[in-house]
């Protein structure tokens, strides 16, 4: 027999619905070529690959940034171009989807973002020991909360970290936040390297980037850890 069960009404969407469908949506997109997901996905994360904007000049593609507490995270960009949340989402519109927002649209799009919220790493128990010891590295002998201090890992400035790109001489980068680093991977401005350890180990920063050479092997393990735990 068919039965019938009311299941209620929709209900209308509101701003972090609506700007959750406008960033999945390809449509809004000149002749719909992506969404702001397709780049940022999983949620307004990473697509791990480099894409090169045309505001900052021609052949420095720069790696996908996370939008996980965008707030709280100014300057934007990796050459830190937007120093406002909402004008650099609205910027953003424009040059990836060559369309203009209306300012509700803007609006929607930023509730949507500040719903995101961190997720720890799944896999913490299995290194938490590593982690711990880690912890007081980072803030003490390895010198990183200098500029990655807590709770989003950014000191929000710029910094020539010896990770130098031919057409940027002045090599100044904005400070990425490290809150859920295990996800975020490729590294560095235009993603060069491939894991957190590949990041802290296989370029050679002229002491620049920490106190990475006073470490020894087992500490450069935890130090790993514990980013891979933020
Ligand atoms: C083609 C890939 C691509 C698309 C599509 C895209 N983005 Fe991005 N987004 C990037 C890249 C790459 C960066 C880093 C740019 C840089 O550092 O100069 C970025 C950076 C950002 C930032 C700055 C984050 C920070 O913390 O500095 C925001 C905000 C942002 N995008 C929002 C959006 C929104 C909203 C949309 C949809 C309208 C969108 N993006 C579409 C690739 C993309
Ligand atoms: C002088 C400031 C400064 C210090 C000290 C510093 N960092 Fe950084 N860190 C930066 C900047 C700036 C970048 C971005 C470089 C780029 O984009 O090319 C960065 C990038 C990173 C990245 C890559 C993140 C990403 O998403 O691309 C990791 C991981 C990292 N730092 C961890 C550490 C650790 C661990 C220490 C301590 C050994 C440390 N940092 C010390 C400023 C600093």
């Amino acid at each position: 027999m068919l039965n019938v069960f009311p299941v209620g009404k929709q209900p209308a969407p509101d701003a972090v619905r609506r700007g959750e469908i406008y960033f999945h949506d390809a449509t809004r997109c000149f002749q719909h070529w992506h969404s702001c997901a397709t780049c940022h996905l999983d949620g307004g994360r990473v697509d791990g690959l480099p894409w090169d904007f045309l505001r900052d000049g021609i052949d420095n593609g720069k790696d996908v940034i996370s939008l996980v507490n965008l707030l709280h995270t100014p300057p934007y960009n990796r050459l830190a171009t937007r120093p406002d949340a909402r004008f650099c989402i609205e910027s953003g519109v424009v040059v990836s989807h060559q369309v203009t927002p209306d300012a509700a649209e803007v609006d929607d799009l930023l509730a949507y973002v500040e719903s995101l919220t961190a997720e720890v790493n799944p896999n913490l128990p299995r290194f938490a020991e590593a982690a711990r010891r880690g912890k007081a590295l980072f803030g003490g002998k390895a010198d990183c909360a200098r500029c990655h201090p807590g709770p989003y890992f950014t000191d929000k400035r710029t910094h020539h970290v010896g990770v130098t790109s031919p057409n940027e001489p002045n090599a100044r980068y904005d400070t990425p936040s490290l809150v859920e680093a295990y996800r975020t991977a490729p590294y560095f401005h235009d993603g060069r390297a491939a894991t957190v350890r590949d990041a802290l180990t296989q370029h050679d920063t002229e002491d620049l980037h920490g106190n990475l050479n006073q470490l020894t092997p087992l500490e450069i393990d935890d130090l790993i850890a514990y980013v891979l735990s933020l």
